[in-house]
């Protein structure tokens, strides 16, 4: 094999510029010569990653990250360096004939063989008599021949080993069919289809490689069996790696500078119907951030869209961090009566389903106003306080307008003054910023016993995702005294996650810990949780929790005192008084 000769490489740099390059995925301001941005290789919350056009190189002064626009493009979008050549020579209108240095892809076997299964599937799909019934499911769930096409579904044989005897009679080996999970053996010597009488949806990544196959399905006397089976994991195929239908959705991603997310490939195919044609799904597990990073290669905005039962609005929220942490804009549809999209547009109609999504978005504030206001017991002081408080930390860095209408929104919702609720949120946000400055009139002692608990809950939520998910039931999203710990608390969360996509379950190793956690966090992790990681006990983790509900609890009644010491008129100081003894009872009762 040849190498790119040098001249090629200086020419490509020479007609590259690096600055349009870099902001396909980082926005950048000018300074002086050089242009400035956030880091896309580290997190960070101010920018140190800085562009030399004239140079042409980037630099990270915080990580230490640095390059030209090839060695940007390589790590950016994880492909080889003959790739990113290419890709930059094609927009720098250099022609290059790259075939007898272009390596082959080492798995390209693979996606022959996938390519072949395929082939098949559809091809029994289009010609069979099983087809026939098969296409009859399709056409009553509004799927036409063109949806077909465009998807690439086909169909798996009823028999036992079609496809393994197909295959090998073309001279497939069965021990490559069995390494992509195609075939499955149970005896010595004897092999089986993975995939028999479904509904197959092969999963085809943004190379337009087949990597992998989902199977759905289809007939009542399956009723009992598993609705969807993946292929396993292999060589090419890693489920929290890719998006279905990216493949198709492209161009449309780009064009739009929008991805529409779903969870099912249902919904993808409901939402192409209605002319929604940037669309993905994650492949039925919760979203990934590697999935997150695949999209942001293409945009940096991403419209939600999950089925509206419970189980959807927790993903919805869990979505939502992850591509915050990647410093997306997100936008959320709520679809109404638990519809999932394809059972709305079954119901409605393509156009219906088309505007849903792309006028009836709201932003993640509302969002998480409504799933706040629907888990709210309003017959408990506790629950409209913590509601409260919720809103108030939602809306206090935004501007007067959103404050504002939210405080009118509150107010009705809660059936407290307009007046009074303004009030409360002024002489919350005031204490906060104070005690940000650390000037707080009410000032937490920095080894208070609940900060103390609050690092203690970390080791916890390390060891087993139950005490994370515990901690979520009585909590919701609030991570209350220290903004470290909360932000560990929610990457261990989603490595926990991510885990569980990957093995059998959930642990967490070191390694894993000192991968996802910026400098400082490592630092407040190293000095002070990691020593104190001895030994746990449900009984200790209970208690802490109970420490934790102290500390709210007394928060709100110290706020509460406040407002009566501060009660213009008697008889409002008497209504405070009585409002402050039925929480005081609340608590002892352990309503919370
Ligand atoms: P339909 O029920 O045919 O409308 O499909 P759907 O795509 O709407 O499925 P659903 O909303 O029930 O589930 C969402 C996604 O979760 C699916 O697209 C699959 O990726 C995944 N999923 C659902 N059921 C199963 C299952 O039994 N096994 C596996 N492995 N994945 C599943
Ligand atoms: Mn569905």
């Amino acid at each position: 094999m040849q190498r790119i000769s040098e001249e090629v490489i200086k020419e490509v740099l020479q007609k590259t510029d690096i600055v349009d390059i870099i902001s396909e995925k980082v926005s950048l301001s000018k300074k002086g010569k050089s242009y400035f941005g956030l880091c896309p290789f580290h997190n960070e919350k101010t920018p140190s990653f800085s562009v030399e056009p004239e140079r042409k190189i980037y630099t990270c002064f915080s990580c230490g990250e640095k390059g030209n626009a090839i060695t940007f493009k390589q790590k950016t979008e994880n492909i080889t360096f003959v790739e990113a050549v290419e890709d930059l020579a094609i927009k720098a209108n250099i022609s290059l004939d790259l075939s007898s240095v272009r390596r082959e892809n080492p798995n390209k076997k693979y996606f022959d063989i996938n390519n072949d299964a395929l082939n098949f599937y559809k091809l029994f799909l289009s010609s069979t008599k099983q087809g026939v019934i098969a296409r009859k499911y399709l056409a009553k769930r509004g799927i036409t021949d063109e949806v077909i096409n465009t998807f690439n579904i086909g169909l798996s044989s009823t028999g036992f080993d079609v496809l393994y005897k197909t295959l090998t009679e073309k001279g497939i080996l069965v021990s490559d069919l069995f390494d992509l999970g195609l075939v499955k053996q149970s005896k010595k010597e004897s092999f089986y289809d993975l995939f028999r009488e479904r509904i197959i949806f092969p999963i085809i990544d943004e190379r337009s490689n087949v990597v992998g196959f989902s199977g759905r399905s289809y007939l009542e006397a399956d009723k009992d069996s598993p609705k969807y089976i993946n292929s396993p994991q292999t060589k090419v195929f890693t489920k929290s790696r890719v998006l279905y239908n990216l493949n198709n959705a492209l161009n449309e991603i780009k064009k739009n500078d929008r991805v529409v997310l779903f969870e099912g490939y249902m919904d993808v195919i409901a939402a192409y119907r209605a002319n929604v044609k940037e669309s993905v799904a994650s492949m039925g597990t919760s979203l990934t951030t590697e999935q997150v990073k695949l999209i942001k290669r293409y945009t940096n905005n991403v419209t939600i869209c999950y089925d509206g039962d419970p189980a959807g609005i927790e993903a919805t929220s869990r979505a939502i961090r992850l591509f915050e942490n990647e410093r997306m804009e997100v936008k959320i549809i709520l679809l109404p009566d638990n519809l999932d999209p394809d059972d709305y547009l079954t119901k409605y109609s393509t156009a219906e389903l088309n505007t849903y999504i792309n006028e009836n978005w709201i932003d993640k504030i509302e969002f998480s106003y409504l799933k706040n206001n629907m888990n709210i017991d309003f017959s408990k002081m506790l629950d409209i306080e913590h509601f409260k408080k919720t809103i108030f930390d939602l809306i206090k860095n935004t501007s007067n307008t959103i404050i504002e209408s939210y405080i009118k929104r509150l107010s009705s919702d809660i059936n407290i003054s307009l007046e009074s609720v303004r009030q409360d949120f002024y002489q919350y946000t005031k204490r906060n910023i104070q005690n940000i400055g650390g000037r707080a009139k009410r000032t937490i002692p920095i080894e208070s016993k609940y900060l103390v608990a609050e690092r203690r809950l970390i080791s916890y939520f390390i060891s087993d995702i139950k005490f994370v998910l515990k901690f979520n039931v009585e909590f919701g999203e609030i991570f209350y005294i220290n903004s470290t710990s909360r932000d560990i608390k929610h990457l261990i969360e989603d490595q926990h996650y991510k885990n569980l996509e990957n093995n059998v379950n959930s642990d967490i190793n070191e390694e894993d810990l000192i991968e996802i956690l910026s400098q400082d966090q490592l630092h407040f992790y190293n000095t002070k949780v990691k020593n104190k990681m001895i030994e746990l006990f449900d009984k200790e983790y209970d208690d802490l929790l109970s420490t934790i509900q102290d500390y709210i609890n007394s928060l709100l009644q110290e706020e509460i005192e406040e407002k009566i010491k501060n009660a213009p008129t008697n008889t409002e100081k008497i209504e405070l008084a009585k409002y402050r003894d039925v929480y005081i009872k609340e608590v002892q009762h352990g309503k919370r």
